[in-house]
């Protein structure tokens, strides 16, 4: 059985990792658009490097939990047949145990230098006078976030990938944010049958075959036991 999973920020919750939209979430709290688009790091890039440098950081305060672990187990035993896509710029599939994440939203750990187009791995600040490590330039590079209009990574492997799935899975993910939004109908019109696990029903519920509503580290450790026993 092919299987392709799509994380959202929703796995990351129960870790202590704000999600975007719900009710204390950062996108309630702030403006996306002067933060996590090209236009607002041109205009501002200061404050746009201190709310990423800010996420980075978070990242040393948190753990992955039981929901990031049992995809990690689940990779293990399924192998080349299932593909692991998130939206999410932590780590914590990483820390969880996973091998091979697509990151189709970047990394926060990641720098991207704008003059030799090198991707480095990074784990302190970045300032608006920071230097390239591999060209030397200052102040070229940015975090390695898909800002909204860019283009995500990686889409020609999560396609191929949803072409030829069994069974696609969602989980804790609005749904608000195409392309991601749009792989539960790309996975249905090619046969896979579909499944929601969220804490609550999510924007695009109507579009799956079944839906498990609850705290991911409850339901995700249940239904990787399930397909392990199959
Ligand atoms: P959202 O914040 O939009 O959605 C999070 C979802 O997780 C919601 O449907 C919640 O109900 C659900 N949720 C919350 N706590 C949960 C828990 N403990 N267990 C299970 N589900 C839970 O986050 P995303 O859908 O990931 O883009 O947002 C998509 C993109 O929008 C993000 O990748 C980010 C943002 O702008 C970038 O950073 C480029
Ligand atoms: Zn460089």
């Amino acid at each position: 059985m092919k299987l392709v999973v799509l994380t959202g920020a929703g796995i990351s919750a129960e870790s202590g990792v704000s999600t975007f939209r719900d009710p204390d979430g950062v996108w309630m709290k702030m403006d996306p658009m002067k933060l996590a688009t090209p236009e607002a790091f041109a205009a501002d890039p200061a404050l746009v490097h201190g709310f990423y440098n800010a996420r980075r950081a978070q990242l040393r305060e948190v753990e992955p939990n039981a929901a990031h672990r049992a995809l990690a187990q689940l990779e293990r035993k399924l192998g080349n047949d299932f593909m692991l896509v998130t939206q999410n710029v932590d780590d914590l599939h990483e820390r969880g145990g996973s091998r091979d994440v697509v990151h189709m939203h970047g990394q926060l750990q990641q720098a991207w230098c704008r003059s030799c187009d090198t991707r480095i791995s990074w784990d302190e600040d970045l300032s608006t006078g920071t230097e390239c490590p591999n060209c030397g330039s200052a102040g070229r590079l940015r975090p390695d976030i898909v800002w909204f209009g860019e283009m995500p990574y990686r889409m020609d492997e999560i396609l191929g990938a949803l072409d030829t799935c069994d069974m696609f899975v969602a989980i804790g993910t609005s749904g608000a944010v195409y392309p991601a939004a749009g792989f539960v109908e790309i996975a249905a019109n090619a046969g896979a049958e579909t499944l929601e696990l969220n804490l609550q029903p999510s924007e695009g519920t109507r579009l799956f075959d079944d839906f498990r509503h609850g705290p991911a580290t409850g339901i995700v450790p249940a239904f990787v036991d399930e397909i392990l026993a199959r």
